[in-house]
């Protein structure tokens, strides 16, 4: 007989998710995840993933996973430290080296992964990290995981960060302290302020680590926000996602040689956990190759993100400050912004609602990720439907 203890917790706490209104029923997408995707036979465009410059499904990395995986097989077999380093990974991760312009960096199989393998790799219970309040769970969790006294400043407040540094400096309980930040912010599309963080963590010989998931392959030409800033030399950790606008799985981070050479023998999913395979890293390795090469793809996707907000703020919605192709439509009251997305969905849209917890109480909003992938005609299609929901519902 199974757990009743079990049962009752799942059967409690699933019908009170439902009562509130707060569990998540999970689509199903019927092929690729590209600028327009089929749900329930239906086809919709697709504003809601993070495939920003349309490569998940791009012909170069299709053929190339498919070479890797005649040559090398579908698995890489066993974990890195045995003998799942296969000569696949190591060019993954120079590529990487050479695109964030660093000395070394190391693979993992999921950004999030990544998190949780670097922070608690350098960080314990004797250290602080200073965290942006809007910082992405998978960096929580990292810190919690590290059991480092974990000090949260408000979003993008550099005075806030500057005195809980300092507190956190004369307080001389610390042997080492971190700032930990997302280079883009997923919800709201800003940039953080490296350059004053930098400042700060040179003030207070803080360790800087960046969460780039949503600005590699879109700030800084492509190469993400700390070259956007021009800090490569200044910027400890820059971590990154290759499930992202590199469009396949996986995570990383780049940094001195020293630090790279710690994390392969301390970080514990590079030790315990098996690579990504040998397609995932083939095709990785060659969407960087495209982005090195050339800005075309970034451009466009800059191009597709300015004309939706355009469209959406003249017809009066209220898009927030997104300096990034994430562009937010902020309704507010967190069922009309249900509402507003479910009708976008039954007219042709997928632009998932985001409410509270992930956001602010009362800042219930749709978020929309538009992609080099998107056509002109996908996108003024868009803005039509959106007109037509925003007048419907007196939004607008
Ligand atoms: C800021 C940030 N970091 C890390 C991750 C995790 O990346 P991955 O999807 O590769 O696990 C995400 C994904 O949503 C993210 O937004």
């Amino acid at each position: 007989m199974t757990s009743r203890n079990l049962d009752q917790f799942l059967e409690s706490n699933i019908a009170d998710l439902k009562e509130n209104g707060l569990y998540n029923e999970i689509d199903t997408v019927e092929g690729a995840n590209g600028p327009e995707i089929k749900i329930k036979g239906n086809t919709l465009i697709n504003l809601s993933s993070n495939n920003y410059l349309g490569l998940a499904t791009h012909a170069e990395l299709k053929s190339v996973a498919k070479q890797a995986i005649e040559s090398h097989g579908v698995g890489a077999g066993a974990v890195r430290t045995i003998n799942g380093t296969l000569d696949l990974h190591v060019e993954l991760e120079k590529r990487i080296a050479a695109f964030k312009g660093t000395e070394a960096a190391i693979a993992y199989q999921s950004g999030f992964n990544c998190n949780m393998a670097a922070i608690s790799a350098v960080m314990d219970k004797n250290d602080a990290i200073l965290s942006d309040s809007l910082n992405h769970a998978s960096i929580i969790d990292g810190c919690r995981l590290s059991k480092a006294k974990i000090i949260r400043f408000e979003h993008s407040d550099m005075e806030d960060l500057r005195a809980k540094a300092r507190d956190a400096v004369e307080s001389g309980e610390y042997n080492k302290i971190m700032v930990i930040t997302d280079g883009v912010f997923s919800m709201d599309g800003d940039i953080a302020k490296l350059p004053e963080i930098v400042e700060i963590a040179e003030d207070f010989d803080l360790i800087t680590y960046v969460d780039d998931a949503h600005g590699s392959g879109v700030t800084g030409d492509g190469a993400g926000t700390v070259k956007h800033f021009g800090l490569q030399d200044k910027v400890d950790f820059q971590m990154g996602t290759l499930s992202k606008a590199i469009g396949v799985i996986g995570g990383y981070v780049a940094g001195k040689q020293s630090l790279i050479d710690w994390l392969k023998v301390r970080s514990r999913p590079f030790l315990f956990s098996t690579a990504v395979s040998p397609a995932d890293a083939v095709a990785s390795t060659k969407a960087i190759e495209m982005l090195m090469e050339s800005t075309e793809l970034n451009e466009k996707l800059w191009e597709n993100g300015n004309y939706l907000k355009k469209g959406l703020k003249e017809l009066g919605f209220d898009i927030g400050e997104s300096e990034t192709p994430i562009t937010p439509c902020i309704i507010g009251d967190e069922k009309q912004a249900q509402t507003f997305s479910k009708r976008l969905y039954e007219e042709g849209v997928y632009a998932k609602a985001i409410v509270f917890p992930t956001v602010p109480r009362g800042t219930g909003r749709v978020r929309n990720m538009p992609t080099a992938a998107h056509t002109k005609e996908m996108l003024d299609r868009a803005i039509r439907i959106y007109e037509k929901i925003g007048k419907e519902m007196n939004l607008i």
